[in-house]
């Protein structure tokens, strides 16, 4: 059984992901689930964690609230992509769910702390949640046993030409979190630009008569209608390559490395510039068997609709 914690900004790819994770129930067990200012506001992503946590059945997950805005510069959002409530304005049935709001980075770190043996870290978002609990508690790097993590590009970005939204949302955190010492298994846009579902097989969740099938096709058929995606063949499915990565290790392939992050005031900031390197401490994913990956998920999302009857 692999223990995580998952920090998220949900987010259609982020809802995947976690739809992923309570598929994998026999294989993972989330500890728990913190909030960050990302796609949407901190409220909207974290009402958003609690409902999903709830219609996903992960009942048992904890959900903290984290951080509003990033550790030093402005927020932005991604509600160009994911709407107004951050799920494609899709409604998720309401939950009396309730986060803890209390001192919530050393709620996380005493949740963590609590494990039996180590964890691994999700990251969905940008990393200032992940930052702060680094510094704030040295001690985590202990129990940690490595970060996997939707972020950044050897190539290209996608909010900017250089940067991915989720490395450019917070670069100082970013570069925190990079050189935490920590081993890192990077699901960059490397990777997520070459998984992801097709039209047709949205279509298809759209059309089927199942309640959780239908409301994800229908998120995600919102995002692949947006200006991004409209010309798209695939619609990326970034955060859940995470989860999925768990799972199916033997679907990627990657290459390790290390990365800075660029933190400065000019055009290319929030660029991982990622350089091929035997003794870096990132894995970064760079290939993947997409035609077997979307199987695997249409597939987990049937099981997990079942198994919540
Ligand atoms: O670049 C993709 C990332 O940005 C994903 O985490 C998505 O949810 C958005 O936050
Ligand atoms: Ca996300």
């Amino acid at each position: 059984m692999i223990n995580i914690w998952i920090d998220t900004d949900p987010g259609i790819d982020d809802a995947l992901a976690l739809a992923m994770a309570a598929a994998s129930k026999e294989q993972i067990h989330v500890i728990g689930i913190s909030s960050c200012g990302g796609n949407s506001s901190l409220e909207t992503v974290t009402e958003n964690a609690l409902r999903l946590s709830s219609y996903l059945g992960m009942e048992d997950a904890v959900v903290v609230r984290g951080a509003a805005v990033p550790l030093v510069r402005k927020k932005r959002d991604a509600e160009a992509v994911h709407g107004a409530n951050g799920l494609g304005n899709v409604e998720i049935p309401a939950t009396e769910k309730k986060a803890i709001e209390e001192s919530p980075f050393l709620a996380i770190r005493n949740k963590i702390m609590e494990v039996e043996g180590k964890i691994t870290f999700v990251t969905l978002a940008p990393l200032t949640n992940v930052a702060t609990l680094l510094r704030a508690f040295p001690e985590l790097k202990d129990k940690i046993e490595k970060i996997v993590m939707m972020g950044g590009s050897a190539g290209p970005g996608n909010d900017t030409p250089y940067a991915e939204f989720n490395i450019w949302g917070d670069p100082e955190a970013a570069h925190i979190v990079y050189n935490s010492g920590l081993p890192i298994v990077m699901c960059g846009l490397d990777v997520t630009t070459i998984c992801g579902m097709t039209r047709e097989a949205v279509a298809e969740l759209v059309a089927s008569d199942d309640e959780l099938l239908n409301i994800y096709g229908r998120m995600m058929d919102f995002e692949f209608n947006q200006p991004y995606y409209i010309n798209e063949p695939l619609l990326g499915i970034h955060d859940a390559t995470t989860i999925l990565y768990l799972r199916f290790p033997e679907l990627f392939g990657g290459v390790q490395s290390t990365v800075k992050v660029d933190c400065s005031e000019r055009e290319t900031v929030g660029q991982t510039v990622c350089t091929e390197d035997p003794n870096g401490n990132v894995f970064l994913l760079n290939q993947v068997d997409q035609p077997k990956l979307m199987a695997t998920v249409i597939e987990m999302l049937k099981e997990l609709s079942a198994s919540l009857k």
